[in-house]
């Protein structure tokens, strides 16, 4: 709709971050699952318990519906470059619930297949992040959103590149190293 209300009415509403983290269980996997734009179609329980919204409110959004402005744009772009190639993605991702706290997650995120292996859709399978993990990955995602501010995703790209380069991996290896490891 192109009239004021409409556009009005398209306004989301974010909830304002605060400093509250939230935990999950060692054993609980958070499930969600997208078509192919990013819109939920399903999600699990736990991520629905996690996330502080209802099913009803989660499904039919897109999956941004749970993005943290501390997570850098980059990581976004890499993971849909990815995923819409037909690959799979290990991220390490913070994600913002309903009321303003956060959680971490160690995210595998695939696309699905019809029998013709065309992409239908995408599965995201998360589980708790290592400690290792997150004490390199947090001061490396603050890096990443500095550079955005100033020089926007070409920069925190080219930081993450040549931060990987001198690592010898690639970002998929190094996350899944950090958590394994
Ligand atoms: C299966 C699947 C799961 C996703 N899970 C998350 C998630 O948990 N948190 C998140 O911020 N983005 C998630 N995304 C990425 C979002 O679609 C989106 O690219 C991201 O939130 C950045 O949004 P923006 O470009 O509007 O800033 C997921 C995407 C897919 C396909």
């Amino acid at each position: 709709m192109g009239n004021f209300f409409g556009m009005f009415q398209q306004k989301k509403r974010r909830p304002r971050p605060n400093d509250t983290e939230r935990h999950f269980s060692q054993g609980d996997i958070l499930v969600s699952k997208t078509d192919t734009k990013g819109i939920i179609t399903y999600a699990n329980s736990h991520f629905v318990k996690i996330s502080g919204y209802t099913q009803d409110e989660l499904l039919g959004q897109p999956h941004n519906i749970t993005r943290h402005p501390k997570m850098p744009r980059i990581i976004f772009k890499m993971l849909w470059n990815e995923i819409k190639n037909g690959r799979e993605i290990n991220a390490y991702v913070v994600n913002l619930s309903k009321d303003g706290s956060f959680y971490w997650v160690y995210a595998n995120v695939t696309p699905s297949f019809d029998a013709k292996n065309k992409i239908i859709g995408y599965h995201s399978t998360r589980r708790r992040p290592s400690r290792k993990g997150l004490k390199e990955i947090q001061p490396l995602y603050e890096t990443l959103r500095q550079h955005e501010i100033v020089g926007g995703i070409k920069e925190s790209e080219k930081v993450l590149n040549s931060i990987l380069e001198s690592k010898g991996v690639k970002y998929d290896e190094f996350i899944y190293r950090l958590q394994h490891g």
